[in-house]
């Protein structure tokens, strides 16, 4: 034990203790996971969103926020809308953004990831987006850092395994908050392929930390997790069911990429019980939304006709993604 720890004062009786992602003033400095952080730092990030989407209104889209800052985008695994529009978050802030290409850098010729992190701490990176396969990997870098003394770099998960999926679960609830206004009155279903699911777990964080009172999730058995009711959701395994006057509709997909062995019948037959058509969708709420983090696979878990119908919100999803992750760089970069 050090000499400091020794005299260090014991914490207060009922002190909480301290998220990972937090500094030592408490503010967000990494953005690890939606599970536990307070709703005062989930509602300060969607607040701080608002600004940014109109400033993706207007001709010029730029703010110098982040001038002179090195943004490093890590992506381990394919990803479509997270890269990109964390790329452009990033030059809209006025940072530098370097997107890594990953099949061709150190990590395939067998350096080791926390190596690959020092390597570009030493061209002075500011923040690491980092999307890996492995569930924790973020959390090693935020963990290095901290433990090398390097207090001015971040991390941002940008999706880990099936563990968590911070900016989407954000940029849903902004979604959500866009259109319903108060959480505390909605009933929000989840349904598709919870089990392998970062999306679904760090939206489920989410929702229940903004006093949501009524989350549903609906799958077949082999697609939710066991004790999901822990989460504070209720499992449906019949769709319509699931579905009754609801407010939300979230559509996952089937995450084949992550599935061991067989856990459905086929395409069609999933389609058939947990695929959504407009026929399922008139069990919902009259002005209920309808909502899918993408990869979207049509004919699959939804049909054509819903996710291209008025109440689909897919793709403004995908636009208040950019304001969302501009508010998520510019938040723990200014703490
Ligand atoms: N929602 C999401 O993570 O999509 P991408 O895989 O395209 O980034």
């Amino acid at each position: 034990m050090t000499a400091r720890a020794a005299t260090a004062p014991p914490p207060p009786p009922g002190a909480r203790p301290r998220h990972p992602q937090l500094n030592a003033e408490g503010k967000l400095t990494h953005l690890l996971t939606l599970e536990g952080l307070p709703a005062e730092a989930i509602e300060g990030i969607l607040d701080a969103a608002e600004p940014f989407v109109s400033i993706g209104e207007r001709e010029v889209k730029k703010v110098p926020l982040l001038r002179g800052k090195t943004i490093f985008n890590l992506f381990f695994e394919s990803s479509t809308r997270t890269r990109t529009t964390f790329e452009i978050a990033a030059k809209r802030l006025s940072a530098d953004v370097v997107n890594l290409n990953i099949g061709v850098s150190s990590t395939s010729k067998g350096e080791t990831l926390l190596d690959t992190i020092d390597n570009l701490c030493a061209m002075n990176a500011d923040v690491f987006v980092v999307r890996h396969g492995q569930s924790g990997a973020p959390h090693l870098i935020a963990r290095h850092l901290v433990a090398t003394g390097r207090h001015h770099v971040h991390v941002i998960n940008a999706g880990d395994g099936r563990h968590a999926h911070p900016s989407q679960g954000l940029l849903d609830l902004y979604t959500i908050r866009h259109y319903k206004r108060d959480f505390r009155a909605l009933s929000v279903v989840i349904v598709g392929d919870v089990l392998h699911s970062r999306v679904a777990r760090s939206l489920i964080h989410g929702l229940t930390t903004l006093g949501a009172p009524d989350v549903r999730v609906v799958g077949p058995a082999t697609l939710l997790p066991p004790f999901v009711e822990s989460l504070g959701v209720r499992p449906f395994h019949d769709m319509r069911a699931g579905l009754d006057g609801c407010d939300v509709v979230v559509m996952l997909r089937l995450q084949s990429e992550r599935m061991r062995g067989a856990l459905l019948p086929s395409s069609g037959e999933y389609f058939k019980h947990y695929g959504l058509t407009a026929e399922k969708l008139a069990r919902a709420k009259p002005d209920a939304i309808v909502m899918h983090p993408g990869p979207m696979n049509r004919g699959v878990e939804i049909d054509s006709p819903v996710a291209d119908g008025e109440r689909s919100v897919i793709l403004p999803q995908v636009t208040f993604g950019i304001a969302v992750r501009m508010a998520v760089m510019s938040t723990i970069a200014g703490n």
